[in-house]
């Protein structure tokens, strides 16, 4: 295959990193952009080439082997439909949506098509993952603590419930997703909001979250997030099994067993690079290491909607495991 020409829907933080990172590889091309802000198209344009296109069919009409969704989760949908329909790989970042219904829709969509796909949940490429399954062995997992403790993100849909999901399906998906890929799968969540919105015009999300996890292998869990801080303070994973303590978080491994304590640094940006190799070497053939399709990342999404919804309804929720990506079921069932 020939180079692999790429369109972005959406021209903000995250696309401009996509587009840096796509920059630096000789096998990529960027085609396209489209932003419902034209000036942010044209921006990303001026800086990375490719032409700003007026909307998502323009975009396609341009011919991408590949579409970035780079859209904040209240837009996903709409997009996702048209790069579907058109066949075209696509690679969306997280949120894959603001609920669990557009998600599935989407899911069942792709199924259908065959199509190939990749999430941008990167941390399942920190370079420690490896390491830390390796020390884990055949130890379960006893107890994991994941958080994210941090400031409101500087985009104004940020602290929206309705245009961001909250916190947790925001921001500590990357978290709950590690968990998942680490721990396994979670059946049982209950968990709190404060009620209490952050500072900020128009907030009405939990300022801080908490929940309760247990999980189908038998570990126990909790899960922290906050958005209280002037500052990024923690984000990552404790594991405990017997006898040996991990830390992970995007700059590395902390190990604690029998042979003392040793750190193993990380590079966050080589995950975030990582990403975007493995989709496009998928897309161009030369590669099988996308490690979240979208029907992966329908799991993730559907546990940080149940935390959501724990936190919100005051109810412990039940989840079950789909039998594939086209069950169109939430999986979800709240306590009565
Ligand atoms: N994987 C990661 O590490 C990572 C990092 C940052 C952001 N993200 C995720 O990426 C998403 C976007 O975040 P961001 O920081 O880029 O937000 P942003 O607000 O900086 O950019 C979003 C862009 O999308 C555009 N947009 C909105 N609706 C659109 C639509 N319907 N069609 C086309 N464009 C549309 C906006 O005009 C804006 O330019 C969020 O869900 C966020 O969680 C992921």
């Amino acid at each position: 295959m020939r180079g692999c020409r790429v369109g972005l829907v959406g021209a903000g933080g995250v696309a401009q990193r996509h587009a840096r990172v796509l920059a630096g590889f000789d096998d990529v091309e960027l085609v396209g952009v489209t932003d419902v802000a034209p000036e942010a198209a044209s921006a990303l344009v001026a800086q990375h080439g490719g032409r700003a296109c007026a909307d998502v069919a323009e975009l396609l009409a341009a011919g991408p082997d590949a579409v970035y969704v780079c859209v904040p989760p209240f837009a996903h949908g709409p997009a996702e439909e048209a790069v579907i329909d058109a066949g075209v790989p696509m690679f969306v970042e997280k949120p894959v949506a603001v609920d669990l219904v557009t998600a599935e829709r989407i899911a069942d969509l792709i199924a259908r098509r065959g199509l190939r796909t990749a999430v941008g949940h990167h941390w399942r490429y920190l370079s420690v993952l490896d390491q830390a399954r390796e020390l884990l062995g055949d130890r379960p997992v006893r107890m994991v603590s994941g958080s994210w403790l941090d400031k409101v993100p500087p985009v104004a849909w940020w602290s929206r419930r309705d245009r961001s999901g909250g916190p947790v399906v925001e921001q500590a998906a990357h978290v709950l997703d590690l968990m998942r890929a680490l721990v396994g799968e979670v059946t049982e969540v209950t968990a709190y909001g404060n009620g209490t919105p952050p500072p900020v015009d128009g907030a009405d999300i939990d300022s801080v979250t908490t929940a309760t996890l247990r999980f189908a292998g038998g570990a126990v869990g909790t899960l922290s997030a906050a958005c209280v801080l002037g500052w990024k303070h923690r984000a990552g994973l404790e594991i405990l099994a017997d006898r040996l303590a991990l830390s992970i978080s995007e700059d590395g491994l902390l190990i604690r067993d029998a042979d003392g304590e040793r750190h193993v640094p990380a590079d966050p940006e080589a995950a975030r690079v990582a990403v975007d190799r493995a989709f496009i070497d998928a897309v161009r053939g030369v590669g099988d290491d996308v490690r979240v399709p979208y029907a992966e990342a329908l799991g993730t999404q559907r546990l940080a909607l149940a935390v959501a919804d724990s936190a919100r309804t005051g109810e412990t929720v039940r989840l079950t495991t789909p039998v594939g990506p086209t069950v169109l079921a939430t999986g979800v069932t709240v306590d009565a």
